[in-house]
């Protein structure tokens, strides 16, 4: 079965998809993007997606590249066309195609869109979060402005390459102050010797995670105490439990970081009370 994409208004084929050798996210990586999972053939937390997009266009003065009702109908069309019951689709939209130069586009330079769906496997999936993974810690090296969720990914890729490199499946970034900012494509969160969850307030210091967000309201209803606080790498280290999110995977238990190994090296009860109940509470909409 072949795979299809979105690009531009066309449903292409996923192997000849291409976009303008001049589009400003190849050349700028001036766009912005979102990663929505799928499950049951259910779209987990759309609202919060577009609404998040919609963040993200206006932060960078990039116009919506069709009206929302029909991007969705585009983005159900991609799954349908790709199978998909269980996996994610990604979403890009840039600020179109120019010739080269780093002031923004003549008005009317249409925003470019790509659209493309897979599904994943849920076994690997349950086999990672039956054992838990590894994770290193690296220092801060972003800028400032990481609560927008552009494709400007390039020190994300070299501490998730560098993670890999060191046999661990996600890099946390460490402030110059030695406090947690979040993963590599991932929300961070620690569960206290108290039981409380922590997890950084989302300032402009991290992305502020559908999956964190969705959590936070899972977290009430399952009777969790949730705390909005900057915790330290040490801290961390010495937690009950750790462990990060991201729609892609939910909720994964951190069972090692760096050399250390987190509480008993087996994954906590709290990462999996929530991820049990979160797909009850995230919104879900039909393919
Ligand atoms: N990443 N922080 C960063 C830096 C991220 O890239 C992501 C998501 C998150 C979690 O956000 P959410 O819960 O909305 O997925 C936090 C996506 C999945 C990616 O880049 O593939």
């Amino acid at each position: 079965m072949s795979r299809i994409a979105y690009v531009n208004g066309s449903y292409v084929r996923h192997a000849e998809a291409g976009v303008h050798i001049e589009d400003r996210g190849y050349q700028f990586a001036d766009g912005v993007y979102e990663v929505c999972e799928v499950r049951h053939a259910m779209i987990v937390d759309l609202t919060r997606h577009l609404d998040r997009l919609d963040r993200s266009l206006a932060e960078l003065r990039i116009a919506w590249p069709m009206d929302r009702r029909a991007l969705v109908h585009v983005i159900r069309q991609v799954l349908k066309k790709n199978h998909v019951r269980n996996g994610l689709f990604y979403l890009q939209v840039t600020r179109g195609v120019a010739r080269r130069d780093h002031v923004f586009p003549a008005d009317g330079t249409r925003p470019s869109i790509v659209i493309t769906a897979k599904n994943t496997n849920p076994a690997v999936i349950a086999a990672k979060n039956a054992k838990g993974i590894k994770a290193i810690t690296v220092a801060e090296n972003r800028w400032d402005r990481v609560d927008i969720k552009t494709v400007g990914l390039l020190p994300n890729v070299l501490a998730r390459q560098a993670a890999k490199e060191q046999g661990a499946a996600e890099a946390i970034f460490i402030d110059a102050d030695g406090t947690v900012k979040e993963g590599a494509a991932t929300n961070v969160w620690m569960v206290d010797q108290d039981g409380t969850l922590l997890t950084r307030p989302a300032d402009h210091g991290i992305l502020r995670g559908i999956t964190r967000t969705t959590l936070m309201d899972v977290a009430a209803r399952v009777g969790i105490t949730i705390r909005e606080e900057s915790f330290s790498v040490e801290q961390m280290k010495a937690a009950r439990e750790v462990f990060i999110t991201a729609a892609t995977s939910i909720c994964f238990p951190v069972v090692q970081i760096d050399e250390r190994t987190i509480a008993n090296g087996h994954p906590g009860s709290v990462s999996q009370k929530i991820r049990e109940a979160f797909f009850d509470i995230a919104e879900k909409t039909a393919i």
